[in-house]
């Protein structure tokens, strides 16, 4: 299974989990919203276009970010496989992804309750250099405010704050569970508890992926 698309509302580890799947299968991540980060710290067009959407927790218009995955797919390096990460999160995206990728993929569905997913998001860091994730309480960086990785900076999202994790949980409900049940139509769809530690839940996505 050499594509994978993840699901699960907001800080239910989609990220956490594609940085694994990465380093262990050689899958590129493919992630709209690092894309879209990406795009506002160049300031270019699209950041300039995506930024007060992505700040209150909005969608960003679905032709501008379907552009952006449909010019990552082209760019020939995803023999290997890719996980994708935030994308799609609405019906229209679904099918422009039917028409943009081809071939059959899996989705995988992290299975978080909000509660959970809420302590998580407001106590994540995220490294504004090369997008690692870190957590205050589970997983911070060995020097504070700094990426392990990269040494970068590491800092809160722009978005974690109540009042945008509320309105992305809206969104999500709203906009994005229809989709989830489109691949679970399809019979597409693996669902993974994803409450209890990362290492746990990686687990069990691994024995869904090998
Ligand atoms: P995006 O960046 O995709 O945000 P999201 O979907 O809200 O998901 P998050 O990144 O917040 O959470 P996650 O599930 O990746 O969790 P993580 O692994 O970080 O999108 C942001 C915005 O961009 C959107 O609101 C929208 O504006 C725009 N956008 C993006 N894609 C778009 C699209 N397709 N269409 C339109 N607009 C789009 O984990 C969270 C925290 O929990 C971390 O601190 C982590 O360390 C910790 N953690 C993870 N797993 C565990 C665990 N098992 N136990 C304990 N802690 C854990």
């Amino acid at each position: 299974m050499k594509r994978l698309i993840l699901f699960g509302a907001p800080g239910s580890g989609k990220g956490t989990m594609g940085d694994l799947i990465q380093r262990d299968f050689h899958f590129q991540k493919i992630s709209t919203g690092d894309i879209l980060r990406n795009a506002i710290q160049q300031d270019s067009a699209e950041g300039r276009q995506a930024k007060n959407f992505m700040e209150s927790g909005a969608l960003v218009p679905d032709e501008l970010v379907t552009e952006m995955v449909r010019q990552r797919l082209s760019r020939g390096d995803l023999d290997g496989g890719y996980v994708m990460d935030g994308y799609p999160r609405t019906l229209p995206q679904a099918e422009a992804l039917s028409l943009i990728a081809s071939g059959s993929e899996k989705a995988i569905f992290i299975e978080v309750t909000e509660a959970e997913a809420v302590g998580r998001l407001l106590s994540r860091l995220t490294c504004s250099a090369c997008g690692a994730i870190y957590n205050q309480m589970s997983k911070p960086p060995h020097k504070a405010g700094i990426c392990d990785l990269c040494r970068g900076r590491v800092e809160r999202r722009a978005d974690d704050n109540e009042e945008a994790v509320r309105q992305r949980f809206r969104v999500y409900a709203e906009r994005t569970m229809p989709v989830i049940e489109y691949y679970d139509r399809k019979n597409e769809l693996l669902r993974v508890d994803g409450g209890g530690a990362a290492v746990r839940v990686y687990e069990k996505i691994k024995g869904l992926i090998a």
